[in-house]
């Protein structure tokens, strides 16, 4: 790997840990205002100092976070399709390699659409995407199955579109946990990181769906809704990074937002282990 590409890819991956906690906050590019998301500047301040990378787009970037945060930024160059549209495939490359250079960022990002009316445009973007990141020096993450697609959110069709992304050169893939995700992680040569899809029942159950992905070989997360729409999200972040970095287990991690948020989490009163369970750095 190129020495630029290599230190952009060496500030989102924590060299202890080997994973990252990325703070998605690109959903207006197709959703608009979402809940908890509509003033993304009040949204994302609190949370930046906690995340190893903000993942969002050029607009929301220049309006809403400082420039002289360090946050490495993970910037979505894709869109062209709302959700007033029935088919959301139809997404080209909506922001330059040389805007992405500009904005300083650590990676750019789009979605591929494995199985959707538009699967080949998405898939020669992502070629097209790659060739420009490798004469830059910049990673390419894919996203895949985002939105409707999410229905099909098993391991035999994200292992295919992650496989297939990895294939056309992605440095990175973002996708999403499933039953038997380790089978998603075999056949994927490059790093993983998980969104966190619609906000679910329980802080838990996100604490829970982030230790699964990890144990089951994610090299992080890249989580928007279950943490800036829950009740306390500095907290909600904080405790996923244990999850994340240092091993916790989720009772471990579910107290720390039952202390931080102020919340009577079910295991609030339930001591915390004095040590991670240790785990050997990978990347
Ligand atoms: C789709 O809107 C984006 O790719 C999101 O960044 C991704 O879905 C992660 O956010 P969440 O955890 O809310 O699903």
């Amino acid at each position: 790997m190129d020495w630029g590409m290599e230190n952009r890819m060496g500030r989102m991956f924590s060299p202890a840990s080997g994973n990252t906690v990325m703070l998605a906050v690109d959903h207006g590019y197709f959703m608009g205002p979402t809940r908890s998301l509509e003033d993304a500047r009040a949204t994302i301040a609190p949370l930046l100092p906690h995340a190893d990378a903000l993942a969002l787009t050029r607009g929301i970037l220049r309006r809403c976070v400082p420039p002289t945060a360090s946050t490495p930024i993970v910037l979505r160059v894709s869109g062209g399709v709302t959700v007033l549209k029935e088919d959301l495939s139809d997404e080209h490359i909506t922001t330059s390699m040389r805007e992405a250079l500009r904005l300083n960022a650590s990676a750019v990002a789009m979605s591929v659409f494995v199985g959707a009316p538009h699967e080949h445009e998405s898939l020669v973007h992502l070629g097209e995407l790659v060739d420009a990141g490798e004469d830059a020096g910049m990673p390419v993450m894919a996203i895949t199955a985002v939105g409707k697609e999410l229905e099909k959110r098993d391991a035999r069709y994200l292992a295919l579109a992650c496989r297939v992304s990895a294939e056309l050169g992605a440095h990175l893939v973002k996708t999403y946990y499933c039953d038997d995700f380790a089978k998603v992680v075999e056949g994927c040569p490059v790093p993983l990181v998980v969104a966190g899809g619609p906000k679910l029942d329980s802080d838990r159950a996100a604490l829970e769906l982030a230790r699964r992905a990890i144990d089951e070989g994610a090299h992080g997360i890249d989580m928007g809704r279950n943490i800036w729409q829950s009740d306390h999200p500095v907290a909600m972040l904080k405790a996923l990074r244990a999850i994340v970095h240092e091993q916790a287990s989720v009772d471990d991690a579910l107290s720390i937002v039952g202390e931080e948020g102020g919340a009577t989490a079910p295991s609030a009163a339930r001591p915390r282990s004095a040590t991670p369970r240790a785990r050997a750095p990978s990347r």
